[in-house]
Parts: structure tokens; C-alpha cells; sequence
């Protein structure tokens, strides 16, 4: 092996770090191999005990900084979690000249633009290739294999999550808290699942592709956001009858209006590869103005996928210790703002739900409400009521619509006297 091991320190040894210690130790001549270098593991920075865990040599710390603060660590993997003390000790290793590794999304989404700055002046690298859909290498194929393309869409299932609890809620029909506790114990779901279900981590990463694709600052507050808890068991049933499928999307999209940023459940046609993806699977398009529509797909989240990232990192740091260029593919002081366009203002098609009285006119009334703010139906489908109900549920597809244009058509439904309180309103994306 030509020139001096690299020496990692490992921060965090929870579900990524003890899959990312375990490759460098198990497959420790296969990954030195392909970095032209020995991979050691010098220092673990570990809170407690871990009994049963395997760190071989390394030395270990209970404060993280110690990890940070050693010269016997060249590049130091931050796999704690978080945007308090991983921000500290990131920024305290760089100030010690070394090179980062992260899966962290909250951290790089929140504080990216000053973290990159800050490694670019230290002529450190900062790999964060396992923060976006885990085990699938979308930074690399965004900022390296893309470079030669204008990126006009990226769009994608990027919750492993939640994307393993509406598979699960529409294949087999279980209950919603039932699928977020198997996640959990399964190691997809975050400690704190409020951000899968949320939308926040999906909106965390959007920021992430959209910054590399359209040469912009992260932008923390951009995407606009909702989560899988407004979607119900009958909205994944009637989609599934219609020929679409629910899925959770990050969907960042550029024109000469400005960027637009959403996380949201939307409708998919069934026949599209974005809809077949399932479980904790996730899957990025990227429409490229040379190269057309590339899909990744892969998994998303779990311990040993995440660590396959973490790993690759770390293997390309120990190739360019001299560095490979900036984290986000242009100098951070290159990044350029666009203006982000309104969610009022962003169109498309919609899955709308109600129930109305099975009276005579009821539904030519909803119709000329909705025709009359330029809307047109695409397709109407009339349920049979509900036992011991006299409301009838009506699912509409509508053509393309401004979002403030089909709230304003809603409100003026929901005030008519005749209509059910009970709503849904999905986006639906053809991606024709
Ligand atoms: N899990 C996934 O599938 C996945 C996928 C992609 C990205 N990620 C990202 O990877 C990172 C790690 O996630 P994870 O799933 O591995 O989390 P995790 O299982 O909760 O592990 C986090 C570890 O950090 C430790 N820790 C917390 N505060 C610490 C401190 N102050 N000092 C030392 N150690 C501390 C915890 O210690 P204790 O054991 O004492 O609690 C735990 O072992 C996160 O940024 C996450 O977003 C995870």
C-alpha cells in the first residue's frame, strides 16, 4: 500500500456508525485497496459504553471534541445526528485541518453554506454524499457525472420512512402508527420520527439537490412542505383505483420564473418508475438539458446502505487528500439566489375528495364553481355512500391549476351549504 494510513475518527455509534466501523474493520483490505491507501479507524467518539460493539484498535473518547482536537485523526465522520453538538465538533475539525465526513441532512441543509465556506478556506474536504437517500450516490451523480448539464428537474422519493409507511398502509392496508413503529425498530425511521412524517428531513435534502443542481445557496426555509400524515387510507384506496399511486416527493423544479421547491404526498400515474418504487426504497429523477431523464434508484436508509456512502467518502478523501474540488461543485461564494416561486403560484393537476347530498344539482353547482375560476375536470368519479350515511363521496381530477386558484375553488365548495366538511386536496404530477 503506497504512502501513510489515512486515520478516521468516527463520531456516533449508533445504527450508520457501527455499519461504517464494521466495513472499515471487516472489509478493511478491500476499502484500502480501493483507496490506494490503509483505512484505520484511530479514535471512536462514543457517549457510553457499548458493550457488545467492536472498535478494534481505536482509542475512545466520551467527548466527541477529544475526536477532534487528536493529531492522530486525519479525517473525522460525524455520525451523531443533529445541528448542536455535530455543528460544534464539524467546525472545531475543520479549524484542526481536517477533512469531514457526514450523513447528516439537518446539519448540512441548515448549515451548509457556512460549513462549506469554512472547508473551503481550510482546504479541507467536506463529503456529505450519504445525507441525501442514503446508500444511493446522487451527490457524486449530480455534482460530478451531471456537470455538463443545465438541471432543469429533480425530483424524487427521498424518505425511506415514509416512503415504507405508505407502501405499507396502501399494499396491506395497516394502520399508520402500526408501520411507524416497524420502521423504528427496523433503524429507518430517525430517534425522532417527527421529521419523516413531517416532511422536514425530505425538505432538508430537497434544499441539498437543489443547491447542487441549480448552483444556488441552501436554503433551509425554501421548501415548501407537507407530510405524509394528511394522507388517509381512503385517499390511498380511491388513487389506487384511479391508476395512480401515493408517494411522498421532493420535487425542485427551475424556469425562467424562479426555482420551485415542494415536499408533498402526490399522485403518480401507476405506469411511472417513480410510482413502483416502494418500502424503504428511494429513487431520484433528474432531467438533465444533454443527458434526458436519469432515475436512481436504491435504498434510502438502513445502517450498512448509509455506510456504503460513508465509506465511499472516506475512500475519496484518502485518493484527494489535496482536495477535489468544492462540496456543492462551484466555490460557495459562486452560489447564486434565484427567486423562489410562491406555493400560490405553483400549478398542477389535483386530486380533490368531498362528499356532498345526493341531490339533483348539488353537482352541477361544484362543477360551475370550479369552471368558473378556469378549472376543468378531467375526471369524476361518484362513490356509493358510506353505510348509515347519507353523504356521497366524490373524488375530481382536475387539469392544471394554480395551488391559491383550487384553494379559492375549495373554499367557495366548502361554504355551499350542500357539501360534506370532510376534504382532500393531493397534487397530481404526470411528469409527461
Ligand atoms: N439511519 C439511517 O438510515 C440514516 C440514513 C441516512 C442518514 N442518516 C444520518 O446519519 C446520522 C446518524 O444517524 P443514526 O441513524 O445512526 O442515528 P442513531 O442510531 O441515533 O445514532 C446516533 C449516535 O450518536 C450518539 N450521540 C448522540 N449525541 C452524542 C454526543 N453528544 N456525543 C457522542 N455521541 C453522541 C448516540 O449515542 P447513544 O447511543 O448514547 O444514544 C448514538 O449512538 C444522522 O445525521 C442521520 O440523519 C441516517
Amino acid at each position: 500500500m503506497s504512502g501513510e494510513a489515512l486515520r478516521i475518527g468516527v463520531c456516533g455509534v449508533g445504527t450508520v456508525g457501527l455499519a461504517t466501523i464494521d466495513i472499515l474493520l471487516l472489509q478493511s483490505a478491500m476499502v484500502s485497496a480501493r483507496a490506494g491507501k490503509d483505512l484505520k479507524v484511530t479514535h471512536v467518539g462514543a457517549r457510553r459504553d457499548h458493550a457488545d460493539h467492536d472498535y478494534g484498535d481505536a482509542r475512545v473518547s466520551r467527548d466527541v471534541m477529544d475526536v477532534a482536537r487528536d493529531p492522530e485523526v486525519d479525517v473525522l465522520v460525524e455520525l451523531i445526528g443533529g445541528t448542536g453538538v455535530a455543528h460544534d465538533l464539524i467546525k472545531l475539525a475543520i479549524e484542526q485541518g481536517k477533512h469531514i465526513v457526514t450523513a447528516n441532512k439537518a446539519l448540512i441543509a441548515e448549515h451548509g453554506n457556512e460549513l462549506f465556506a469554512l472547508a473551503e478556506a481550510a482546504g479541507v474536504q467536506l463529503g456529505f454524499e450519504a445525507s441525501v437517500a442514503g446508500g444511493i450516490p446522487i451527490i457524486k451523480a449530480l455534482r460530478e457525472s451531471m456537470a455538463a448539464n443545465e438541471v432543469k428537474q429533480v425530483a424524487g422519493i427521498i424518505n425511506g420512512t415514509g416512503n415504507f409507511i405508505l407502501t405499507e398502509m396502501s399494499s396491506k392496508g395497516r394502520a399508520f402508527g402500526d408501520v411507524l413503529c416497524e420502521a423504528q425498530a427496523l433503524g429507518y425511521a430517525e430517534a425522532d420520527p417527527t421529521f419523516d412524517i413531517d416532511g422536514t428531513d425530505a425538505a432538508h435534502k430537497l434544499s441539498i439537490l437543489a443547491s447542487l443542481a441549480f448552483g444556488i445557496p441552501l436554503n433551509i426555509d425554501g421548501p415548501v412542505k407537507q407530510g405524509i400524515d394528511t394522507v388517509t387510507p381512503t385517499d390511498l384506496d380511491y388513487a389506487a383505483e384511479l391508476g395512480y399511486r401515493v408517494k411522498h416527493l421532493g420535487i425542485a423544479r427551475q424556469s425562467k420564473n424562479g426555482v420551485e421547491l415542494r415536499v408533498h404526498p402526490t399522485l403518480i400515474p401507476e405506469h411511472k418508475q417513480l410510482a413502483t418504487v416502494d418500502g424503504v426504497m428511494n429513487a431520484v429523477m433528474i432531467s438533465g438539458s444533454a443527458v434526458g431523464e436519469v432515475v436512481l434508484a436504491g435504498p434510502g436508509a438502513g445502517g450498512p446502505a448509509t455506510a456504503s456512502s460513508v465509506c465511499a467518502d472516506i475512500i475519496e478523501v484518502a485518493r484527494h487528500s489535496n482536495g477535489t474540488g468544492p462540496a456543492m461543485g462551484l466555490p460557495a461564494a459562486e452560489l447564486n439566489a434565484k427567486p423562489l416561486i410562491p406555493s400560490g403560484e405553483i400549478a398542477s393537476e389535483w386530486y380533490v375528495r368531498l362528499s356532498i347530498v345526493d341531490r339533483p344539482g348539488v353537482m352541477s353547482h361544484i362543477t360551475k364553481l370550479l369552471a368558473d375560476r378556469g378549472i376543468s375536470i378531467e375526471s369524476l368519479v361518484q362513490k356509493a355512500p358510506e353505510s348509515g350515511r347519507s353523504e356521497v363521496p366524490i373524488v375530481l381530477l382536475t387539469h392544471m391549476a394554480a395551488e391559491s386558484v383550487i384553494i379559492d375553488a375549495v373554499e367557495a365548495i366548502k361554504a355551499f351549504g350542500e357539501v360534506g366538511t370532510e376534504f382532500a386536496l393531493l397534487r397530481v404530477e404526470t411528469f409527461e
